[in-house]
């Protein structure tokens, strides 16, 4: 069996105006032949400009977050249609930024990401355990449970990824050791493939990503990308982790 592309992708989360574009700009130019797919997911109302500026770039666009509904008087949201129609070919969803703060729970995040493929764009969903879960020893039944209970069957045969992101390394700078990393890739290997007839989706790590333990972390077992959050916002950080591959 191939290993699935391996997938870089950005979370600006809520960072930038368009003078960031630059950085996006930076990132495209120094790109060149990578061994990865590489996106970029800025803040919604950057989402069209990005896509503008980086048009013919090899860098992909993506959203971060979108509503389930395709359309509604939801104030305030935005859908996935919109998300691909503004140039994202990818979307975040369930992020634990989303989960712990908005309430989204795996079914939700399962409309979503259902939401996302009939609008075209490729889901990358997250999962992660919190500390209290990891010192209880859960974090593989966590995990597992938030994989099953968040990505719905139409996924089979489709583009996507999954992201696993320990909340207690994410903006922290801590990162579970290299093993921990690959108990938890291995555990979602293994329910994608119990899920899925064929899983191929790339699983991305996520949580304190830098260039001095990217090319450990990306070089571990099963683990195919990074979700980059805080070193995403500067072109030579994301580019050094990209170069890491
Ligand atoms: P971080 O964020 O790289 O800043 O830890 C990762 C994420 O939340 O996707």
């Amino acid at each position: 069996m191939t290993a699935p592309v391996p997938l870089i992708a950005g979370n600006w989360k809520m960072h930038g105006l368009a003078a960031a574009l630059d950085e996006a700009r930076a990132v495209a130019a120094g790109v060149g032949a990578a061994g990865a797919r590489v996106a970029l997911c800025p803040p919604a109302s950057l989402v069209h400009r990005m896509s503008q500026a980086l048009a013919g770039s090899a860098v992909l666009v993506g959203g971060q977050d979108c509503r389930a509904e395709e359309t509604g008087a939801f104030t305030g949201d935005v859908s996935a249609e919109m998300l691909a129609d503004a140039g994202a070919v990818l979307v975040i969803l369930g992020h634990s930024e989303r989960r712990a703060g908005y309430g989204e729970s795996d079914a939700l995040v399962a409309a979503k990401t259902l939401a996302a493929l009939h609008a075209g764009l490729e889901p990358i969903v997250c999962v992660g355990e919190t500390l209290a879960q990891r010192k209880a020893g859960e974090a593989i039944a966590v995990v597992t449970a938030q994989v099953r209970g968040s990505l719905p069957p139409e996924l089979a045969g489709r583009p996507f990824s999954v992201a696993y992101e320990p909340v207690w390394a994410i903006g922290t700078g801590l990162t579970p050791t290299t093993p921990e990393i690959e108990e938890i890739h291995r555990a979602i290997r293994a329910t994608l493939a119990a899920m899925f007839a064929s899983a191929q989706a790339p699983i991305l790590y996520g949580g304190s990503v830098k260039p001095g333990n990217a090319a450990e972390i990306l070089h571990a077992a099963e683990v195919g990308g990074a979700l980059v959050g805080g070193a995403s916002l500067k072109a030579a950080d994301f580019l050094g982790i990209v170069g890491a591959l």
